[in-house]
């Protein structure tokens, strides 16, 4: 038996097994249950007293140089499979991965830069730490004017002249200083205000501002391009209605609401029972405005509008809490996959 037992183990010494089916093949042949071992075992019964402890030291010993072989074998072929991996060939396309999804204040601000860029309007990005006279003094608002009460932002205690937008209309008074008319302009940008946080205001926000500056630029332009911009968005059928307001840069001032319908308790409640939404403020450029930027208000006029993108967003895809936006929970972001 001593012979047998020695065979096995000049064989095993000798054997590589190269692949996982060979190592697994190995074990059943060895340890499994009709395996060598297991019939060693049975001879072992029948081994005289004496000899006893020989033999069952070398099965001991033949027992752990199998479990040794399995043992690196194993090893070698994970080592290896892992070098194929270093292999991979990085320029291949891949299989079409998931790559998350697009938010959705970027799918709105999108979509909205491309209706106003079917009728000439171009893109134009400014800072958002912004001095006073962009923010509010070359827009009318003077130092003491009550309308900067709206518009509350955070200041830097050194410095009272920096400060963060309220407003992308800061936007129109760095172009108009910059660029001559005419201007046909959308201004996309994130602003601040110093509000506390709930379902329907946040401290940050996103705006749209437009801006169009031409000789001869009337209300009626003004009220027919924001229709065509309602309609575009929303629908053919939309309707809005302008409503008198005040901005200290422009005169006129209105607000625009578009028509959203009464048909469901929804409905009554996200209109005050009204039927009618608000979705930006807009007027003709006030002619102090144009003249704090160097163009003649008495050769040139122009509309302005600003529309809030988390307002109309939270409208196209029946959001209702304005802080889903800022959250980034992948779950409310995820149902947005498919949008573009
Ligand atoms: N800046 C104004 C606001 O944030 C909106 C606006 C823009 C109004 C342009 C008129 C013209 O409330």
């Amino acid at each position: 038996m001593i012979d047998k037992i020695n065979g096995y183990l000049e064989d095993i010494k000798n054997k590589a097994l190269k692949t996982e089916e060979e190592i697994e093949n190995f074990r059943i042949e060895f340890l499994g249950r009709q395996g060598v071992l297991k019939s060693l075992r049975e001879d072992f019964k029948e081994v005289p007293g004496q000899l006893k402890k020989e033999v069952g030291m070398a099965l001991n010993s033949l027992k752990g140089e199998i479990e040794e072989l399995i043992s690196t074998s194993k090893s070698s072929v994970d080592a290896s499979i892992s070098d194929e991996d270093d292999l991979l060939d990085l320029t291949r396309p891949h299989g079409g991965a998931q790559l998350g999804s697009r938010h959705p204040i970027s799918l709105v601000r999108k979509e909205i830069l491309d209706i106003f860029a079917r009728i000439g309007f171009t893109v134009a990005e400014g800072p958002e730490v912004e001095d006073d006279w962009h923010v509010f003094s070359g827009l009318n608002f003077p130092p003491e004017h009550p309308a900067r009460d709206m518009q509350d932002t955070f200041f830097i205690e050194k410095d009272p002249d920096v400060m963060l937008r309220t407003h992308t209309s800061s936007v129109q008074v760095r172009e108009m200083e910059t660029k001559e008319p005419p201007l046909r302009i959308v201004m996309p940008g994130r602003v601040f205000r110093n509000e506390a946080i709930s379902a329907r205001a946040h401290c940050i926000f996103h705006q749209i501002e437009g801006l169009y500056i031409d000789k001869e630029v009337s209300f009626a332009d003004l009220k027919q391009t924001l229709l065509y911009f309602a309609k575009e968005f929303f629908g053919e059928e939309t309707k809005i209605r302008l409503r008198p307001s005040y901005f200290p840069f422009t005169e006129p001032s209105a607000e625009v609401d578009v028509y959203w319908g009464l048909k469901t308790e929804v409905d009554y409640r996200i209109t005050k029972g009204t039927g009618w939404l608000e979705i930006l403020g807009c007027g003709m450029v006030d002619p102090n405005v144009l003249k704090s930027s160097n163009i003649d208000p008495n050769e040139y006029s122009g509309f302005a509008f600003g529309m809030g993108i988390e307002r109309i967003a939270m409208l196209k895809y029946q959001i209702g809490d304005l802080r889903n936006f800022f959250e980034n929970d992948a779950r409310f972001l995820k149902q947005f996959s498919k949008a573009f």
